[in-house]
């Protein structure tokens, strides 16, 4: 795995390259690694998703949306992610689920994956944060991937107040007006968009109530990671704050123009 694809992941788990390895022990407890499940549940059902449907999850994670949205829609799914560990708990999840068959689980870095065009009824992407830059690059690259008509889900979140935060991994934040502005900016229709902010409170408290108790596990197998635990949990307590008092959840789906 090049050093670039283990930066992308480092930065998308708010993590570090030194504790990467271990990522997968600390967050085994959790199947969704950040993002809004039942949002984006109903905005797929909005696009009307049947058994022929295609949909690509980009940095699926341990599959938690592709395998639900199988499982509901019937509906192909194409999960893409660079970290194996969670394509296995994926692929075990899929099957635990009986749609092992309709979902496919692929190691890859999205933004590699993302220089072919591909046709999809539907593209997700969930809890990514900033990885193609700002939004409007985002909106660029995931209409890259769907066909015209299709549709795209972002789940992720703006400014409460303020129209830019200089903070690793929040540069691409705006405020709600300047974000919808760079989501619409190449003439898609954005169809709903869901609050996600109380969701997202409960995610990062689960998160960060597993990653303490599994972070002392690990300290005590690995003490001389006891530094690196201790400093990256203490980050994911300020990173909650910050993003308790600066950011919205909103999820966003989208309709790719007819071009
Ligand atoms: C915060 S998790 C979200 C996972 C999933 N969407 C979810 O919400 O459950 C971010 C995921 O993106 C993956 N990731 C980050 N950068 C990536 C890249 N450049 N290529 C592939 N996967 C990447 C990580 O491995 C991780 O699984």
């Amino acid at each position: 795995m090049s050093e670039q694809t283990k930066q992308s992941i480092a930065d998308s788990l708010e993590s570090n390259k030194r504790i990467l390895p271990y990522m997968p022990y600390l967050l085994q407890d959790m199947w969704a690694l950040g993002c809004a499940l039942q949002p984006i549940i109903d905005a797929a059902a909005i696009t009307g998703l049947h058994e022929k449907s295609k949909v690509l999850d980009l940095g699926c994670g341990k599959g938690a949306a592709s395998v639900q949205l199988a499982a509901e829609f019937r509906c192909n799914v194409l999960g893409i992610d660079a970290t194996e560990p969670f394509l296995k708990d994926a692929q075990t999840k899929a099957s635990e689920h009986k749609v092992s068959n309709l979902c496919e689980f692929v190691q890859e870095d999205i933004l590699e994956y993302m220089k072919t065009e591909y046709h999809f009824d539907l593209v997700i992407l969930a809890s990514l944060g900033g990885i193609f830059g700002s939004f409007e690059n985002t909106i660029a690259s995931l209409r890259s991937q769907v066909k015209n008509g299709g549709y795209m889900i972002i789940d992720d979140g703006y400014l409460r107040t303020r129209n830019s935060l200089n903070r690793k991994g929040y540069q691409h934040y705006r405020n709600h007006k300047n974000t919808i502005g760079e989501l619409t900016s190449y003439g898609d229709k954005l169809i709903t968009e869901i609050n996600t902010t109380d969701i997202s409170r409960q995610i990062n408290d689960e998160y960060l109530f597993v990653i303490e108790k599994r972070g002392k596990e690990l300290i005590i197998e690995k003490p001389e990671l006891k530094e690196e635990i201790e400093a990256y949990i203490l980050l994911q307590y300020e990173e909650c704050e910050v993003i308790n008092t600066e950011i919205e959840g909103a999820l966003w789906l989208l309709q790719k123009s007819l071009e």
